[in-house]
Order: structure tokens, then sequence, then C-alpha cells
């Protein structure tokens, strides 16, 4: 099974790429830029990575990214994860970014923009690999500092295939932005947002309604409506499943609990995704493998999660075609 996860093509869809950023690049990094960090060295990093819930880990994440400064720090986070693409066999990554991460300390978003589509354009020539940037707003900041973003993303436009929604569900739901969201569709914009990690499932519904997502990430709380799960089948509407990011924020208690299985054979379309792979312990090949060793699964069923994500992204038709006849020729070989 280990070897078929190894071989089989995959493409990402839910990828914060400051959650890649691992320990030892952190450590670098700080040097670097001559920055002071609470650690003496990577093993304690990763020694502070025992989270309780998302916001734990969010306060660690946050700080962690501190250590990103130059558009050379940001090249060399996004290389780093695409060599990783590579190792994993993902053929397509669909990035989220979050500016505001960066933009309230002092960096500015070309300098961020610079040195993530200069390693996407290397991993496409070098590596084979095509991607999509989604520009995140942090949903526990306000309207105002969104509208902000969606400003200065302007000039970036023609990089940036959409807007999500990340950080803190609780407490802030999608209704916050309905505006923001608004405004960047009519800007042509696709949107996403996370919906129904920790929050409620009404959370799915409104990122549904009221933003009108293409997609939603996570949204492993739709077992709680099954009425939900009945339009999601309906309206093929994908969800971005996190497996080893949903066991380490204790949305499952353990991956055999996990839901994602269930959701497949209903009919949900449904992906595997490593949303933080530095801080959840895993990227695409340990999460396929924490959700194979947890439950059975056919060769056909772990096919179909990347044949899901395929129909999902938000790659050219051509492109879409071209992962298709890749992943068909890996099973029909097996
Ligand atoms: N949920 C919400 N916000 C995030 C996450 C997540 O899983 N990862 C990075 N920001
Ligand atoms: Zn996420």
């Amino acid at each position: 099974m280990y070897q078929f996860i190894t071989g089989l093509p995959k493409v990402e869809l839910h990828l914060h790429i400051e959650g890649s950023l691992e320990p030892e690049l952190m450590f670098k990094l700080a040097q670097r830029n001559n920055i002071e960090i609470p650690f003496a060295n990577p093993d304690e990093v990763r020694e502070a990575y025992d989270f309780s819930n998302l916001q734990s880990f969010l306060d660690i994440y946050y700080q962690g990214a501190q250590v990103l400064i130059t558009e050379r720090d940001f090249y060399d986070l996004t290389w780093a994860y695409m060599l990783r693409c590579k190792a994993d066999n993902v053929l397509h990554a669909e990035l989220f970014f979050d500016p505001q991460t960066h933009t309230a300390r002092g960096i500015s978003f070309d300098t961020v923009m610079k040195g993530l589509t200069n390693a996407l354009a290397d991993a496409e020539a070098q590596l084979g690999i095509s991607s999509q940037l989604i520009l995140c707003f942090l949903r526990h900041l306000d309207e105002a500092s969104a509208f902000d973003t969606l400003q200065q993303a302007q000039l970036w436009k023609d990089s940036i295939v959409a807007v999500g929604l990340d950080s803190s569900e609780v407490g802030h739901p999608p209704e916050k932005f309905a505006r923001v969201f608004a405004a960047a569709r009519k800007q042509g914009y696709l949107a996403v947002a996370h919906a129904g990690e920790e929050g409620p499932s009404s959370n799915i519904t409104d990122a549904l309604d009221i933003l009108q997502v293409s997609r939603i990430d996570h949204g492993v709380r739709c077992v709680d409506d099954p009425q939900l799960v009945s339009r999601l089948i309906e309206e093929k509407v994908h969800l971005t499943v996190c497996p080893l990011s949903n066991t380490k924020l204790k949305v499952f208690q353990s991956m055999e609990q996990h839901t994602i299985v269930d959701l497949l054979r209903q009919g949900v379309s449904v992906g595997i995704n490593a949303d933080d792979p530095a801080y959840f312990g895993g990227y695409m090949n340990d999460n396929f493998t924490a959700v194979a060793c947890a439950h059975t699964l056919s060769q056909k069923e772990l096919g179909q999660f990347t044949c899901n994500a395929i129909d999902a992204s938000f790659c050219g038709l051509e492109r879409k075609l071209e992962l298709h006849q890749q992943l068909q020729a890996y099973m029909d070989s097996q």
C-alpha cells in the first residue's frame, strides 16, 4: 500500500505556504535576519508543537512566520515546499498565503509575491509542477484590513487565482467577509473558505450561500447536517480535507474516528491535503498513509482522492486533462 501511495499522482489544494516552514529553515532564516526566536534548536521547536485546538496552533504558527523578511526568504520557503511536492509526486499544487501576517510587520506585498511567484515559476520549469496562488484573509482581523489587502493585490491580480478565508473560525463567521468576497468575485477572483473545521456546519452553508465559494476547506463538520451532505453531493462541492491536521488539532480524537472515508463512500468529493505540514507531522504521502493505515481502502478509492482533487482544481482544462491522463495511466499500470 505504501508503495502504491508513493507512486500515486497527487494534487494538493489545501496548503498554507507559511505552514511548510520547517524548524531547520526557521533557524536558518532567524540567523540570516538576526531575529531572536525562543528556542535553542530545531528539536526544541518540534517539542513545542503539541496542540490542543486550532488557536493553540495559530499562536505558534504566526510566531514562526516572523522569520520571513526578504524576497529570498519567501523564495526559499516556497522552493523547499515544491521539492517536497516532487518527492511526494504532487503534480499540481494550489498554495494559500496570508499577506496580512507579513504586511502587518512592515513586509511589503511585493516582497512576498516576488519570492513566491519566482519559486513557483522555477518549480514549473525545473520540476514540471504546476501551481496556483490563493490569497487568504485572516478572519480574526476586520473587514477594513481585508479590503486593504484586496487593494494591495491589484498589481498582482494575474498571479492570484482565488481568495480564501483562514485563521480562527469560531467567532468569525463567513458573513463578516460577505462584502469583501463580493468585491473580490466582481474583480474576477474565484473564492474558497475554511469552514466547518472547528466551527459549526452552518458555516459551510453560509460560505456556499453568502461567500459563493467554489470549494470548502476542511468542511468535515458537514456530517452534523445530513441535508448539507446531500447538497454537497448534488452540487459536487469539493472538500479539501486535511487528515493529520484534524487529528493534531483534535478535530477528531483519532484517525480511526476521521469521517473522510465515510464521506468518500457516500459520494462527497473529498481530497487529502497537508494543510501545515511542518507543524502537523507530514506532507502528502504521510497524510495518505495515515488514512490508509487507519481505514481499509482499495487502490481505486485512493485514486479517487486524486481524481476528485483534479476535478476541483483551478488549473486550466488542458492541464486537468493531462493530470487525469497521468492518474489513469498509473491506475492502469497497477
Ligand atoms: N485553519 C485555519 N487557519 C489556518 C489553518 C487551518 O487549518 N492553517 C493555517 N491557517
Ligand atoms: Zn488550512
